[in-house]
């Protein structure tokens, strides 16, 4: 079976097969050393981002924010937090980004903001029916004295998705909607003002160079106006759209929404994108959120979230073309993100447990070294495959989750909010080991705002600068060869028969990638050359858990 994903990268669409480099910024390198990562250590690092060969960056949000959820509870959207650095910095960041040859995708949290945003602040100082409120979802409550929420939704992080005002005389007053924390108030998209604040918001920082934006919680903005009861799922932070219709997943008023913003990026020079982060089960309803007058790529959370065998990973992959194809939208793959466990130590989960969330797996024995060598197995099947690829801070170290955070660190608000049976996602935002042999590994300051595992000591980035076989020189090696190997350029592969456990695909000029998920070796054809391999090839054999980049004589 062929696929092709859309015509080959030409006029410069840099966005249908690049590598884009997450960074959590907070925990990427702190310049002023307060423990902090900042925009000042992102300057300080840029040369180590283009050595590693990637074509972008995404930083999670940078704006003023109280951090109530990390940054995506954003008090001015124009402003970049203090803690974080300054305006200046930010462009001077921008602009030596560019020199580098890198782009600069920054994220828009357009579903919410802040509880300490001046537009909630006004909310709840104006009162009920105020046309201050209705730039949000407030509602009165249900049942006597209106002591119940006004529905059964659920937040992401657990609990209900209300919380009660106080009214200025202290008495109890309305509820507001908020589908995370209670410091993210959800916005009213029916509201012409709101529509008009995030078109201005896109162009204050187009207009600054920025090259796209990853949208957060892209199926979420739009909600049922009658705001129906509805079960959903305790506990899922991703709010994930099953299919049917959704009071406030995948709505398809979403679309004129991105309608409007891609008008936008394209009266822009030089290919301004958008991705989006839209936790939609259907890839045929992802789809529809690619169409040509949309957005350009969204997050492939399928194949982020299949285990790893060879019948899962493919049939995430055939999805993912299937869906994408005819519209002519590129694929996009991605192993980790801020929000799920190192892959990592998602992979070195014998019986393959596969959970998103920490809560999830942490009772199922890991074995971090099985959990590597699949990792570095699967840097070559993501970063072979056509379309873009997403790598998050530190998986190119091959870093694992921590899972041994003390509790009195912890910070995601997951873990309030599930009553302390989830520790959420700090453990894999833990500060990056840059160098040294403890912590905070060159990170900057003396005590990371949360603590690296001594162990790291051999997994930063000095030691396996050092090593050639260290995770980094695999990235940077396959990361090299997608940009210079003509074979690797295309948005074609063809799957090459192999047996069960095994996946084999073509891309042009003959070049095959091979991934071998079972435990026997698995013989790869005569007298290939090994362009790159996830571990030694031996007597022409491909180990388990392996992956190989071979060009076909
Ligand atoms: C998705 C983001 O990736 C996550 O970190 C955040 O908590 C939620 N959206 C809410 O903004």
């Amino acid at each position: 079976m062929t696929h092709s994903t859309a015509s080959p990268a030409t006029g410069g669409e840099w966005w249908r097969n690049a590598a884009v480099y997450q960074i959590y910024i907070r925990s990427f390198a702190d310049g002023n050393g307060d423990g902090v990562g900042d925009v000042a250590g992102l300057r300080a690092r840029l040369p180590y981002l283009r050595d590693l060969g990637v074509d972008a960056v995404w930083i999670n949000p940078w704006y003023e924010s109280p951090m109530a959820d990390g940054g995506y509870d954003v008090a001015d959207f124009r402003r970049i937090d203090p803690v974080l650095g300054t305006g200046e910095e930010g462009a001077a960041f921008v602009a030596e980004a560019h020199e580098h040859g890198l782009r600069v995708i920054l994220d828009i949290v357009p579903n919410h903001v802040s509880d300490r945003h001046a537009w909630f602040r006004a909310a709840l100082a104006s009162g009920p029916g105020s046309p201050e409120r209705e730039r949000f979802l407030f509602r009165d409550g249900r049942g006597p004295g209106g002591d119940e929420p006004p529905n059964g939704w659920r937040a992401a992080f657990g609990g209900p998705a209300w919380t009660r005002t106080t009214d200025p005389d202290g008495t109890p007053g309305q509820w507001y909607l908020h589908l995370f924390a209670p410091e993210q108030p959800d916005l009213n998209w029916d509201h012409p003002q709101v529509r008009a604040e995030f078109e201005s918001i896109l162009r204050f920082w187009f207009d600054q160079g920025v090259d796209g934006f990853r949208i957060d919680v892209a199926h979420g903005l739009v909600k049922h106006p009658d705001l129906p009861d509805f079960a959903v799922h305790e506990h899922d932070q991703h709010l994930t759209a099953d299919g049917g219709e959704h009071p406030h997943a995948d709505r398809d008023g979403v679309h004129d929404i991105y309608r409007a913003w891609r008008a936008i990026a394209d009266e822009y020079e030089g290919d301004r994108v958008f991705a989006a982060e839209a936790w939609v089960s259907d890839p045929a309803r992802l789809a529809r959120y690619l169409r040509p007058d949309e957005l350009h790529t969204a997050f492939n959370f399928h194949y982020l979230e299949a285990p790893w065998r060879a019948k899962a990973m493919r049939a995430a992959i055939d999805d993912s073309f299937a869906a994408l194809g005819p519209i002519g939208a590129p694929a996009t793959w991605v192993l980790s993100n801020h929000d799920v466990v190192r892959h990592v130590s998602r992979f070195g989960r014998p019986g393959h447990a596969q959970g998103k969330s920490l809560g999830m797996v942490r009772d199922t024995p890991v074995d971090l070294e099985l959990g590597t060598r699949r990792a570095r197995a699967a840097a070559l099947l993501t970063l072979g495959l056509p379309g873009s690829a997403y790598l998050y801070q530190g998986e190119e170290l091959g870093l694992w989750e921590v899972e041994d955070l003390p509790p009195e660190v912890l910070q995601d608000p997951t873990w309030e909010r599930s009553g302390h049976t989830d520790p959420g996602r700090d453990g894999c935002r833990v500060p990056l080991p840059w160098s040294g042999q403890e912590p905070p590994f060159g990170f900057g300051g003396a005590r990371p705002w949360l603590p690296q595992p001594a162990a790291w000591r051999d997994l930063t980035v000095e030691h396996e600068d050092a090593r050639p076989d260290s995770m980094l020189n695999l990235y940077r090696a396959a990361l090299r060869i997608r940009r210079t190997e003509p074979g690797l350029a295309g948005a074609e592969m063809a799957w090459v028969d192999a047996p069960e456990g095994v996946l084999a695909f073509e891309r042009g000029d003959g070049v095959r990638c091979v991934v071998n998920f079972a435990d026997e070796p698995h013989p790869l054809p005569e007298g290939a050359e090994v362009l790159l391999s996830s571990a030694p090839v031996e007597g022409g054999r491909l180990p388990g858990d392996a992956a190989v980049w071979l060009r076909l004589r």
